[in-house]
């Protein structure tokens, strides 16, 4: 694989849920084996980059590329056969599903590679622990794990994590972040969608801004002011 190549690319991409027009011409990269961080208060279309990919809200002008083909009509199956994995926001697990069949989920676009049900478990053992337990019985945090896991099972080349740090303690994110960082050095793309300056200072090396549906700020993270950053977060 191209190291340089972008795995996803977003090219002034405009999207809609019915007549209401969130995203207005948003571009950016995710390469491969990089891992890209998009910054933005609450309501500004974060979710929406990730409900286009899916094809959950209407895409318009613009155009979606992964690993360089066009994504004409985005499905969300479409995306998991393409090596596209998504830990939704709020995890959005199958409350009757134990945490085996949860996992094995994400296993059902059968796209080949390397992860396996005891390969999600050694990354994370209390998934193990509780496998046969309903998957909505976990805490917050092991339900991250869950959807991290569910979404890893269908062996992404990208991983799509939606505001992993929800709501979580500070020594859980410090362990996702560890996790994170492990999957990215493997090789796997990240796009992370955060407002958790910590954890995305330790896991990405360049981030977009997104404010009202716009990328308004793009650059790089090495050596960059924090307080630069957080003016496009705190509220
Ligand atoms: N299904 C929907 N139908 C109509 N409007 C929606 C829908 N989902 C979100 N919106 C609107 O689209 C805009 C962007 O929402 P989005 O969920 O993408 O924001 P976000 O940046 O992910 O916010 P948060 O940080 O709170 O998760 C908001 O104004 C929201 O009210
Ligand atoms: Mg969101």
């Amino acid at each position: 694989m191209n190291a340089h190549a972008p795995v996803l690319a977003f090219e002034g991409v405009d999207a809609f849920y019915g007549a209401a027009h969130i995203l207005h011409g948003v571009s950016f990269q995710v390469r491969a084996g990089e891992s890209v961080a998009i910054l933005g208060r609450n309501g500004v279309g974060k979710t929406t980059i990730v409900n286009t990919l899916l094809g959950i809200a209407r895409h318009g002008a613009g155009a979606i590329r992964f690993h360089d083909r066009a994504i004409e009509r985005p499905r969300p199956y479409q995306a998991a056969r393409a090596g596209i994995g998504v830990a939704l926001q709020g995890r959005k697990l199958f409350p009757n599903l134990s945490v085996r069949e949860n996992l094995m989920l994400g296993a059902a676009s059968n796209r080949a590679g390397a992860w396996t049900l005891d390969g999600v478990f050694d990354l994370f053992p209390v998934l193990r622990e509780r496998a046969e337990a309903p998957g909505t019985a976990l805490s917050g945090g092991q339900q991250q794990m869950l959807a991290i896991g569910r979404a890893l099972m269908a062996n992404p080349d990208l991983l799509v994590l939606d505001e992993p740090s929800e709501g979580l303690a500070p020594v859980i994110v410090d362990e996702l972040a560890a996790v994170f960082g492990a999957l990215n050095a493997k090789g796997t793309a990240l796009l992370l969608i955060e407002q958790n300056l910590s954890l995305v200072e330790r896991v990405s090396r360049r981030f977009a801004v997104l404010a009202k549906g716009r990328v308004v700020e793009e650059g790089s993270l090495d050596g960059i002011d924090r307080t630069s950053l957080q003016r496009h977060i705190a509220i």
